[in-house]
């Protein structure tokens, strides 16, 4: 479909949109029955080499006549297409061939040719590329019949293996842009402020916000100029659920923010995306792009009065800069710190206009609720958390990646039906939900359904999605520990109760895990945990002590033992001590001289010994003697 004249949109109107829609639709079924192979090029698959393995797919296919053999549905139908992430990083290069759907891991440019052979001209599945399914420990040739795949909802990742990320042809064809053009049909912009109240979607950048209620505050704003901005900085650790919306769907959030700007009356929009995420940044221009070639962005959408502009502001990397106030004040140019609320953004945001802020997933279910009408949106999820959410799950599992689940899906069963349970055979213990300032749960919660309001109701929080299994040689004291040390590193230092209480609760959380911690050590680390939690400025610190408030309510125990000189787990090294085992020992020297602390010493012919005061537990001397000598003990 090349049919662009320049500088001239191609849809003139919504029902010329959704006409071609319908021509998209037909042609997306026929191109699904042809062979053709899928190559992942996502940020996890492109980091094992999936972007060579597509070149060469490309190079093979054309010396082999094929791209010329295999009959063209339209001009712009490749044989080799690039799809987006399915969550499955792990396992990458993902490929998957058409029409078999057989879908192979870990693939190289070496195994290129054979499957060109054998899977894309006769069907067959080569079995060592399979996917190895942990839960029923068989090979699986399709996707969707994997468990990871087939216990999940796919809803807002619809069309795993198949979505061409580059294309807003195939986003079009999947139904895409057909909600805007309904809204820009007639509907009013009330009407569709209630439908997304009605929708009972909730933010997904982390608090959960009505998004209705949000853009009917916007819309009521008085303003010459409003703006809609889209929060992709993602700050936290190990989660990438919106690069993974961004990189494989682009198109999806667009659309959202189009359709949002139209309802609260905005004509200019920024999408702020971290400058780490490359491949987003570059997805999400081309979208702009390809959105304003035909006619879906810019001036006179589809022929209407309604003009929006889109631009990618792209973030620094704090993670303080996710947080909406700071986040404005970045792309007005100044530094990222927070301000105060009220006012709020819908009232007074970017450069004093109101400002609609929202996350890349709440945009990217905004379609769909149009698209899908209420009732059918509601059917997933539970009464006060509708719909599905994305999580990024990590930790010892024998799975994990980006998930789907309809809110309601117990915790459970995304550890034991979706990720398989533990890959080193240990129990898991806890799980810590909502990111950095997340809470850690304990395993007799697991049963809880994921929503909104039951996870509030045990002290935690959906957060932007971020789930990480902590197996029971992991030890708790440590894992806020580790938490306290990213929020006391990205506290922006604006006020005193974040700034110097992260970094003082920090202080004590080290005492504990260097055995030096007292019981008046826990009485100040409850206390500064509140002060912090009441008196700071921004969410930030406000969500700080989560990871000690609840490993405190949950894993007490685990404290005190720390006090009472032992770490339960046996993680915390400064509770242990390396000795030399005298009848082991044959006077070599060499864990002496190796020491950095001088902490060995010995003669010829008596066994050497450790000076526990100087040691500094660094483990070398364990690694230089070769005769095993060397024991942690504790
Ligand atoms: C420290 C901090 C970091 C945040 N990071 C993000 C982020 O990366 N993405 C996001 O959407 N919201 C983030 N938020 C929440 C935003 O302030 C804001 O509530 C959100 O973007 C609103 O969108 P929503 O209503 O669609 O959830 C963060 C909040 C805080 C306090
Ligand atoms: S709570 Fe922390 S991050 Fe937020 S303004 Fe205060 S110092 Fe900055
Ligand atoms: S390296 Fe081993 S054998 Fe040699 S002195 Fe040290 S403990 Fe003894
Ligand atoms: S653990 Fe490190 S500091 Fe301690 S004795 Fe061995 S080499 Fe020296
Ligand atoms: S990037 Fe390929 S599966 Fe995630």
């Amino acid at each position: 479909m090349s049919t662009v004249i320049a500088n001239e949109p191609v849809l003139k109107s919504p029902q010329e949109l959704f006409d071609f829609i319908e021509k998209l639709k037909e042609k997306r079924e026929r191109k699904l029955q042809k062979p053709c192979v899928y190559v992942c090029v996502g940020t996890g698959c492109t980091a094992s080499g999936s972007r060579k393995v597509y070149a060469k797919f490309v190079e093979v296919i054309k010396a082999k006549g094929l791209d010329i053999k295999i009959e063209k549905i339209d001009d712009d139908d490749e044989p080799v297409k690039k799809t987006g992430c399915c969550g499955l990083c792990s396992l990458g290069p993902l490929v998957k061939i058409m029409p078999s759907g057989i879908t192979y891991s870990h693939v190289t440019v070496n195994d290129v040719e054979e499957i060109v052979e054998r899977t894309l001209l006769k069907g067959e599945a080569i079995e060592r590329l399979l996917l190895t399914d942990p839960i029923t420990d068989k090979k699986v040739e399709r996707l969707e019949d994997a468990t990871f795949f087939k216990n999940q909802t796919f809803y807002i990742m619809e069309a795993v293996g198949t979505s061409e990320c580059e294309s807003i042809e195939d986003y079009m064809a999947r139904g895409g842009y057909s909600s805007l053009a309904k809204v820009l049909s007639g509907m009013d912009r009330l009407e569709i402020i209630n439908l997304i109240k009605a929708s009972g979607l909730r933010g997904r950048g982390g608090g959960g916000f009505p998004t209705g209620l949000k853009w009917e505050a916007a819309y009521k704003s008085q303003g010459d100029i409003k703006y809609v901005v889209c929060n992709a900085d993602e700050g936290d650790p190990g989660a990438f659920m919106n690069r993974t919306l961004l990189e494989r769907d682009p198109h999806s959030v667009l659309e959202g923010m189009i359709i949002a700007a139209y309802a609260i009356g905005a004509r200019k929009g920024y999408a702020y995306i971290r400058a780490e995420y490359p491949i987003a940044v570059e997805m999400f221009n081309k979208a702009i792009e390809d959105a304003k070639r035909y006619g879906l962005l810019g001036k006179s959408i589809l022929g209407t009065d309604f003009s929006f502009d889109l631009y990618v502001k792209e973030g620094a990397g704090a993670f303080v800069c996710g947080e909406e106030t700071a986040l404005l004040a970045s792309i007005e140019g100044k530094r990222g710190v927070p301000r105060p609320r009220p006012p709020f953004p819908a009232q007074s945001g970017l450069w004093g206009k109101p400002t609609l802020i929202n996350n890349v997933e709440s945009y990217a279910n905004v379609p769909k609720i149009i698209r899908d009408g209420v009732e059918n949106y509601r059917k997933r999820g539970v009464e006060n958390s509708p719909g599905t959410k994305m999580f990024s799950v990590t930790g010892p599992l024998k799975l994990t990646g980006i998930i789907e689940i309809q809110f309601g899906t117990t915790i459970r069963y995304i550890l034991e039906n979706i990720c398989g349970g533990t890959s080193n055979g240990r129990k898991i213990k806890a799980i810590q939900i909502g990111g950095p300032s997340g809470a850690c749960l304990p395993e007799e919660l697991f049963d809880l359904p994921l929503d909104y309001d039951s996870l509030k109701s045990v002290g935690a929080m959906v957060g932007s999605g971020g789930i990480v299994a902590i197996t029971d040689d992991r030890c708790m004291v440590e894992v806020a520990r580790f938490f306290l040390d990213f929020t006391k590193r990205e506290s922006c230092g604006k006020c005193v109760p974040c700034r110097e209480g992260t970094m003082q609760a920090y202080n004590i959380l080290e005492k504990f895990t260097q055995g030096k911690a007292t019981y008046e050590d826990l009485e100040n680390l409850e206390y500064l945990s509140e002060i912090i939690k009441t008196a700071s400025l921004c969410g930030l610190g406000k969500t700080a002590p989560n990871p000690i408030i609840s490993t405190l309510k949950y894993f007490r125990p685990e404290y005190i033992e720390h006090i009472e000189g032992k770490c339960p787990s046996g993680m915390c090294t400064a509770f242990k001590k390396y000795v030399i085992i005298p009848e082991k020992c044959k006077s070599c020297s060499l864990c002496a001289r190796s020491c950095p602390n001088g902490a060995i010493s010995g003669e010829r012919g008596k066994p050497y010994v450790i000076d526990q005061e100087k040691c500094i537990k660094c483990g070398l001397c364990v690694t230089k003697c070769k005769f095993g000598a060397i024991e942690l003990v504790g």
